[in-house]
């Protein structure tokens, strides 16, 4: 299943607010489209926001014109430059916009960087070339995100045991990157290499991606899994029902320490305490070699009704105060090994994230 498809200038995007009622499509054909599609959580998970916001900058600068282009017989070189400048300028606008729209998730920000950078570095092409040379790199960013999940699934395989069971956090599967998914890719993966698994889904309480979004995908590939609510995962470590944890990551710092879903701590130091390796998978994208540790992570606060509400019915008091951070922070020494499309790395991270690049 693909989360996204690209055709003719219009961003076609399953709309996860929506799931698992109904599979629904949104086509986003602005760039602000787009952008709203990620701030309204239509699409989420690191790696897929990150794509989106490639398409976007795609189809924000596709829709820049000038005088200059309109009536391209009658430009100067001096029209060119201008509109050369404004054309940049325009793509800042939309860069800077895209970063806006959530903090935690690097990939959002890599991805970002990687489409401006492209640009800049073909400056001397003509508007219309850097337009084209920015839809491939998005597509390009596409189609790895699909190879380097399939390679973080192999490369996480051989970490899971026949018969195991494995406890898993929030949604980390086709829905939060293009295909295939990170985690879930690695759960899928053993268990297309006839492995016989079990999956715990925490359900992910407040936005319930766990419940909504991971068991949906699990039920569709026919992996056998049992839904718990998040206070229980201790319950079942602590009866030694649980072989491991795999989690994402949504930003994983120089050291190792990884910003994931809230809850994710909680569950990485209930697994320390009853020896069960805790796994972290992602991409070498969602690791930024510029910070030193994980108190540098920007963690997002989002709206207090997602806690206070559900569909809108309150389930909560009305007016009282509420903290709704939707990440926290997983000191490195909770994680056994981090699952990336480059290989398996394990302690001492510091040291040993960096020979990935
Ligand atoms: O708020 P979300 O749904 O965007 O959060 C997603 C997660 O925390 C995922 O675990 C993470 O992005 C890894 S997805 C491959």
């Amino acid at each position: 299943m693909k989360s996204l498809k690209y055709k003719s200038g219009v961003l076609k995007l399953i709309d996860q607010t929506k799931l698992p009622e109904k599979l629904e499509y949104i086509e986003c054909s602005t760039y602000k489209d787009v952008g709203r599609a990620i701030t309204g959580m239509v699409v989420r998970g690191a790696p897929l926001i990150g794509v989106c916001a490639a398409y976007g900058i795609s189809i924000g600068a596709a829709a820049f014109k000038t005088s200059a282009i309109k009536s391209s017989s009658n430009k100067t070189i001096s029209d060119e430059f201008s509109s050369k400048e404004e054309f940049f300028d325009n793509l800042r606008q939309i860069c800077v916009f895209f970063k806006s729209t959530r903090p935690t998730a690097v990939n959002l920000f890599w991805s970002v960087d990687r489409i401006y950078g492209i640009a800049v570095s073909n400056k001397a092409k003509s508007i219309n070339e850097i337009k084209d040379i920015i839809l491939k790199e998005a597509q390009t960013i596409e189609s790895e995100d699909i190879s380097t999940n399939r390679a973080i699934g192999k490369n996480g395989d051989a970490l899971i045991r026949q018969d195991s069971t494995i406890l898993t956090h929030c949604n980390t599967g086709s829905l939060a990157t293009c295909a295939y998914g990170t985690a879930l890719g690695v759960i899928r993966s053993a268990h297309e290499s006839g492995k016989n698994i079990n999956v715990i889904v925490d359900e992910t309480r407040p936005y319930l991606q766990g419940s909504r979004l991971t068991a949906w995908e699990l039920k569709q590939d026919n992996i056998p899994f049992k839904l718990i609510c998040d206070n229980m995962s201790g319950h079942f470590m602590r009866l030694g029902k649980i072989d491991c944890v795999i989690v994402g990551a949504d930003r994983i710092a120089s050291n190792g320490d990884t910003a994931n879903k809230i809850g994710t701590y909680a569950l990485a130091v209930l697994a320390h305490e009853n020896n069960i390796p805790f796994y972290v998978a992602a991409p070498t994208s969602t690791i930024d070699f510029t910070i030193e540790n994980g108190d540098a992570i920007t963690i997002e606060e989002r709206d207090s009704k997602e806690i206070t509400h559900i569909k809108n019915l309150p389930i909560a008091p009305e007016g009282i105060d509420v903290l709704n951070p939707a990440f926290d922070m997983t000191p490195n020494r909770y994680i056994s090994a981090i699952i990336t499309e480059k290989g398996v790395t394990y302690p001492p991270f510091d040291k040993n994230l960096g020979k990935l690049i």
